[in-house]
């Protein structure tokens, strides 16, 4: 222990300050779910008790349609015998501008996902890996050391990591309830700001994510009309993260349900919108899922950043070659509408079955129309409203139930007993497992609850026939303090999962 303390404080030594401080969260809690699913991961004839991953926001839906393209179109390959006499080009391209037809089919595919209701120029399109480049990136163009931007909460864990982490940006939550569906209210941007303002710290903007992860929800035009007159008034930036913008599967068509800050400021009335102070992250990760191919985009509407991000994003350009494939695969108007189509449908199916599936056996769901997860609430099963219970249930969940779902604590999240569940990372049976498991668990705590219950009404019949009183009794033992939620979910009792699930397989 004595030389593993020497050796660390000689590395924090060595180290740059950036290197050796914690600011990267992996050693959050957020991971420690990560960390006990790779020792026990689940697979269906290796390890079928193992733990399902369903931490991962990762679409594997459509990923036959991609293949299914790749096949029929060899040529879009540099390493085909079809392709190969592009190699050579494309191998040697390195211009941070990026290929212009990869630029153009990415800027076609943004529009076309909105619907073609707006559009986007391939000038001001720049390079990074994937969205979490592309986030630190516009970091670096927008702020200095110290500078805060506010993001509504719950929100996505790794924006502490990467808008945060290497650029000494700070964050600071914008609070929100599930009394209203967790929406962004103007008081609580009001707030944040007044109070990061009292702190002596200068707020640069507003990060938002939209659709919403960990929600799953898209921010409306109202509440992006409350953001734009609040960034406009203060002259602060608004950075809207849209990478799960065709994940949207509920509507008709699924992408009339979202609308993007690009829309946005064509409209929005009794404000002229400074433009300058508007960007939009996005990336092929979820809509399209490549997460593997790192393709992100910083799109900003102001000359200067375009500039500068272009500059800096030597650091994190997309390869060539992917940039040549993507180029070809985006600009086929007929495969990216049967994809788009597809995928949005395929979302719907199974985001339908899972919330089904979670709703017969009493959990709800905050209503979502979009991502690939839902935030499942809990709150019930708490033992009290505390972050220490939500932990303690959320181990049973990972070290009994085998499932790695994200805690709401992890996403800043200021009420205890949310949890993020991700359902499209995953095959068809993986996911019956995974409700089967829910099921038994929530099976088995209603069995248990009523034999306790059962063992009590007895207990108590016989201390009233000996004279005892059965209320003080009650009180006694803490039953029939069941929170007002529980009688409404049907779930019996408010008491910790831990000692409960005994009987979970
Ligand atoms: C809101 C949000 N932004 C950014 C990212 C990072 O995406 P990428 O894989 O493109 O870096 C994620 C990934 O989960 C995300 O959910």
């Amino acid at each position: 222990m004595a030389l593993e303390n020497e050796s660390s404080r000689t590395i924090h030594q060595l180290l740059s300050k950036i290197a050796t401080n914690d600011q990267h969260g992996e050693n959050s809690p957020y991971f420690d779910g990560w960390k006990a699913y790779e020792i026990d991961p689940f697979h269906p004839t290796k390890n079928p008790d193992g733990i399902i991953q369903m931490g991962l926001a990762e679409n594997q839906l459509s990923c036959d349609l991609i293949e299914e393209w790749i096949r029929k179109n060899p040529a879009a390959s540099i390493c085909t015998t079809e392709g190969v006499n592009k190699f050579k080009d494309i191998a040697n391209f390195q211009d941070y501008h990026g290929l212009p037809e990869f630029r153009k089919a990415v800027a076609r595919l943004m529009g076309k996902i909105r619907g073609d209701r707006v559009s986007f120029d391939p000038d001001r399109i720049v390079m990074a890996g994937g969205a979490t480049g592309a986030s630190e990136l516009i970091m670096f163009c927008l702020a200095d050391p110290g500078d805060a931007f506010l993001v509504p909460t719950p929100y996505y864990p790794a924006f502490d990591r990467d808008l945060k982490w290497r650029t000494g940006v700070q964050l600071v939550p914008v609070i929100s309830h599930s009394s209203n569906n967790f929406k962004i209210t103007k008081e609580a941007l009001d707030d944040a700001y007044e109070n990061a303002r009292k702190s002596n710290i200068r707020v640069k903007g507003v990060v938002i994510a939209n659709p919403s992860n960990p929600l799953g929800t898209t921010v409306d035009l109202d509440t992006q009309t409350i953001l734009l007159k609040f960034i406009n008034d203060k002259q602060i930036h608004l950075v809207c993260d849209e990478i799960y913008s065709s994940t949207v599967f509920a509507g008709n068509p699924p992408g009339r349900n979202f609308v993007s800050i690009a829309e946005v400021i064509e409209g929005v009335e009794n404000c002229t919108v400074n433009r300058n102070l508007i960007h939009i992250i996005y990336s092929l990760s979820k809509d399209m899922g490549l997460p593997g191919f790192r393709v992100g985009i910083m799109y900003s509407y102001n000359d200067a950043v375009v500039q500068c991000g272009r500059k800096m994003s030597s650091f994190g350009l997309v390869s060539s070659q992917t940039q040549h494939l993507l180029a070809s695969m985006l600009s086929d108007d007929e495969f990216i509408h049967h994809f788009l189509a597809g995928n949005s449908e395929r979302l719907a199916k199974r985001h339908a079955e899972f919330t089904n599936g979670l709703r017969e056996v009493g959990i709800t769901c905050l209503t979502s129309n979009a991502g690939l997860f839902c935030w499942m609430d809990l709150r019930q099963l708490l033992k009290e409203s505390t972050f220490e219970a939500e932990m303690v249930l959320w181990k049973v969940i990972i070290n009994q139930v085998k499932l790695n779902v994200s805690p709401g604590f992890s996403f800043h999240c200021n009420e205890p007993g949310w949890f993020r569940v991700c359902f499209a990372n995953m095959d068809e049976e993986t996911l019956e497992l995974a409700l089967k498991r829910i099921k038994n668990f929530m099976e088995n705590l209603k069995r248990k609850e009523e034999w306790r219950r059962n063992n009590l009404s007895r207990l108590s019949l016989k201390l009233s026939s000996a004279g005892g009183s059965r209320h003080d009794h009650h009180d006694h033992v803490g039953l029939n303090k069941a929170s007002p939620r529980s009688s409404t979910t049907g779930i019996l009792s408010p008491h910790s999962p831990m000692s409960q699930t005994q009987l979970v397989n």
